[in-house]
């Protein structure tokens, strides 16, 4: 039920089509550039997008808020995406972190690269830039230093219910910060990560230079069994909030769920072609990046419209679990 949950509200729920595979009872979605179309695009950036954050706190949901609920098959979600090129030996150029808002774009940071947040009431998110930690702040819609952090940093994730936030610099220390952002502590247990990621009970993921998976629970490491060895790319991506206590991962062109306790399982997808960033966080509307581009996919606008027919067929065997999801309320999530 978990993998058809997954299937059904998360990964690229754009134009999609079911082939038959070995397997009767097993259904994979095969992701084709038919997924992308122009209609879905919210914003067209003049980089290649690598990160986007969907924050699930109160930048995105208001709990007491009625005045933005007028219309709510039209997403106003807020957005946070980073945009890069590629040099030659495949690192990452910067070319700003910034905010997205009713398809206004605004660059908050040069040197951002990367943002996380928490699934609390809170109104901010916090950045991972060249030179220390930023926090958003919604009012002034800019970022600001945030703690006395000055290292250049790739990525960040964010502990929910603590001040805890996991940082990684670009020559690959992980710093587990508290205190505000004015306390840093090397955790040595973790090597030759590449990128950090939170599931919903603050088991820390990454993957790492030989494109390994591994979890951090509690003080042990566990690497993630069940993946393809010698892989030659590996994504590891904010989990739809369905997934409590696992992380999906794309391994080359397959799409796999990692568990904290140090399983792994398929999912039922196969890229053709990869997004360049993904945002499933919010589970019933999801944001992907492909060439340059930030596509958005509600699923019960996809589900209730002649829009993305093929996907449509998909997603109809499935209604009673989206309206399962559906029905639950960011409540049920904190619960
Ligand atoms: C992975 O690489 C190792 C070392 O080159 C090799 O021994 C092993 O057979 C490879 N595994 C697969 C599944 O290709
Ligand atoms: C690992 O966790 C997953 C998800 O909770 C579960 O489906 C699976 O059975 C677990 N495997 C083991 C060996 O405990
Ligand atoms: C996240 O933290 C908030 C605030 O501390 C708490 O109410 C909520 O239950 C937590 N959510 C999860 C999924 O643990």
């Amino acid at each position: 039920m978990k993998l058809l949950l997954f299937f059904t509200a998360s990964l690229l729920a754009g134009l999609a089509y079911s082939a038959p595979t070995s397997n009767d009872d097993d259904e994979t979605l095969v992701v084709t550039a038919d997924f992308f179309p122009e209609s879905l695009a919210v914003y067209t950036a003049e980089h290649d997008i690598v990160k986007l954050l969907v924050p699930l706190n109160a930048l995105n949901f208001e709990d007491d808020a009625d005045e933005e609920e007028e219309s709510s098959s039209d997403s106003d979600a807020l957005v946070f995406f980073v945009q890069a090129d590629k040099n030659e030996n495949g690192g990452l150029v910067d070319q700003g972190l910034f905010v997205l808002k009713n398809g206004q774009a605004t660059k908050l940071l040069d040197h951002g690269r990367d943002a996380a947040a928490a699934n609390d009431d809170t109104k901010t998110a916090y950045f991972a830039a060249n030179d220390g930690i930023y926090a958003y702040n919604a009012k002034d819609n800019k970022a600001e230093k945030y703690g006395t952090v000055n290292d250049d940093l790739i990525s960040i994730a964010k502990v929910n219910g603590s001040d805890v936030l996991y940082v990684l610099t670009a020559d690959q220390v992980v710093y587990k910060v508290t205190e505000e952002g004015t306390k840093k502590e090397v955790l040595n247990k973790i090597v030759n990560a590449k990128e950090l990621i939170l599931d919903y009970q603050n088991n820390l993921y990454y993957y790492t230079n030989d494109n390994k998976v591994y979890v951090l629970v509690g003080d042990e490491v566990k690497q993630i069994s069940g993946l393809p060895e010698n892989a030659s790319s590996v994504n590891i991506i904010n989990p739809p909030f369905v997934i409590e206590n696992g992380v999906p991962v794309i391994v080359d062109n397959k799409a796999y769920v990692a568990y904290e306790n140090g399983t792994s399982e398929l999912a039922g997808f196969d890229f053709q072609i990869k997004p360049t960033a993904y945002a499933m966080e919010a589970t019933l509307i999801q944001f992907y990046a492909y060439e340059k581009k930030v596509y958005e996919y509600n699923i019960l606008t996809i589900l209730f419209s002649e829009l993305l027919s093929e996907l449509k067929s998909y997603l109809e065997d499935k209604t009673d679990d989206i309206q399962a999801i559906a029905t639950r309320s960011r409540s049920d999530l904190r619960a």
